[in-house]
């Protein structure tokens, strides 16, 4: 594979050639697709990988993180005993958008290639997703008992519709806050799951719980913890009392969210906000915003992959560092590190999963959208996947 460094003094571009050169490498392997990009010009610039029949600019562009989280799945298979809860979960949520993705392209011919690429790769996830379960069993048995639920097949499911976040409902004064407990968290989502020693039952809530949950005005890790807790009570299917509610405070904390990705755009994703950055389009994609996919977004967190690992965490020495003004240092470091794996070499446990998880999410929204124009899967628009919301993803 194309490993070799790029030198990327105009970021966007090089890197984006970086990986679709990749992609014509992999592709050779792949008769049916090349097929498809003959169609198209071979030397793709970012221009005009715009003005690509949709159909093609989806395969391309499914190509390229196809690529990416084939990468980023081998780091997972190297670094298996190492990998923490939070990255199991990524790649939990990975191969079922893999699933889904295979699925959606199996209903075109044209798209069997992707179709196998994908399935081929959720069998390569799946038996690394048991081991690394059976290295957490060892390593942390109770940590592993409480979160079980969240790793087993069929909890994460992904969105049948599509919608997009509301500018209206971002808070009018956004503060920062310094009370996020990962522990008080932890303790939440445990009474939701029903694994605690007391509660057996699934939908748990305390009064504690309900007030840190629905807490207005939060920011960073504490928000997106706050929408995870009422993904993960949807996912478990709680909907009596506060969690008849879940919606509301969903599209609340996604809008708040979308204005957090934006802030971090505008300031060039200034380390470390990638890491918030990613797990907000992991947790708000898989809540069904698809305006979290947007195209320039994919091609930042692409660049971010590390060549030589395939994972994702601190840049490395000589590449160009933005540090972030003090404000984002600060609300993005005050997540807590208990679960966080930090390797010597700069990989993050925690950010790789959340960036497979993101981009397994575009392959996804990229599988399952219909297409606009409607010359192909007209009964998908008919049957109204809700609204066809614009895909940002394509011109
Ligand atoms: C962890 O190990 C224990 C003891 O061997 C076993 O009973 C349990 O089922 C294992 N849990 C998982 C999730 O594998
Ligand atoms: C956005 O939210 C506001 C405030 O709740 C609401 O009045 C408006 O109808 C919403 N817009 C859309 C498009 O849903
Ligand atoms: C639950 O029980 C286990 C084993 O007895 C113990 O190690 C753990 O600390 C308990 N957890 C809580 C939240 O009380």
């Amino acid at each position: 594979m194309g490993r070799g460094r790029v030198e990327a003094p105009g970021r966007e571009l090089p890197v984006l050639q970086d990986v679709i050169s990749m992609t014509k490498k992999s592709v050779m392997a792949r008769p049916g697709l090349v097929l498809l990009l003959l169609l198209s010009p071979l030397s793709l610039q970012p221009s005009s990988l715009s003005q690509l029949d949709n159909t093609e600019g989806k395969a391309t562009l499914s190509g390229l993180i196809l690529s990416a989280l084939e990468r980023a799945t081998t780091f997972l298979e190297e670094r298996l005993p190492e990998i923490n809860l939070d990255g199991v979960v990524g790649f939990q949520v990975l191969e079922v958008q893999l699933r889904g993705a295979q699925e959606a392209w199996a209903l075109d011919p044209l798209l069997q290639p992707l179709s196998l690429r994908a399935g081929h790769l959720a069998d390569k996830v799946a038996p690394l997703l048991h081991s690394s379960i059976a290295y957490l069993n060892l390593s942390d048995p109770e940590y592993l008992r409480e979160f079980q639920p969240s790793l087993q097949p069929g909890f994460w499911k992904l969105p049948r519709t599509w919608t997009q976040t509301n500018a209206s409902l971002v808070y009018p004064w956004p503060k920062l806050q310094d009370s996020f407990s990962e522990d008080s968290s932890d303790s939440c989502l445990v009474l939701l799951l029903g694994t605690g020693n007391t509660s057996s039952q699934p939908c748990g809530l305390s009064d504690f719980c309900r007030t840190l949950m629905t807490k207005p005005g939060c920011s960073g890790y504490y928000l997106s913890h706050q929408l995870l807790f009422f993904l993960w009570a949807r996912m478990k299917g709680c909907t009596k009392g506060l969690f008849s509610q879940s919606q509301h405070y969903i599209s609340i904390f996604c809008a708040n969210m979308m204005d957090l990705n934006q802030r971090a755009e505008a300031i060039r994703y200034a380390y470390p906000i990638q890491d918030l950055f990613m797990e907000n389009i992991m947790f708000c994609g898989i809540g069904g915003f698809s305006d979290f996919y947007k195209r320039r977004w994919l091609e930042a967190i692409l660049s971010w992959q590390k060549p030589q690992e395939g994972c994702f965490g601190v840049p490395a020495a000589g590449d160009e560092v933005r540090h972030a003004d003090r404000l984002y240092q600060q609300h993005a470091l005050r997540r807590v590190k208990r679960r966080e794996k930090q390797f010597t070499d700069g990989c993050s446990s925690h950010s790789t999963a959340t960036a497979v998880a993101a981009l397994g999410g575009f392959l996804y929204i990229l599988a399952d959208q219909p297409l606009v124009h409607g010359e192909r899967h007209p009964s998908t628009l008919s049957q109204g996947s809700m609204t066809a919301a614009p895909l940002d993803l394509l011109p």
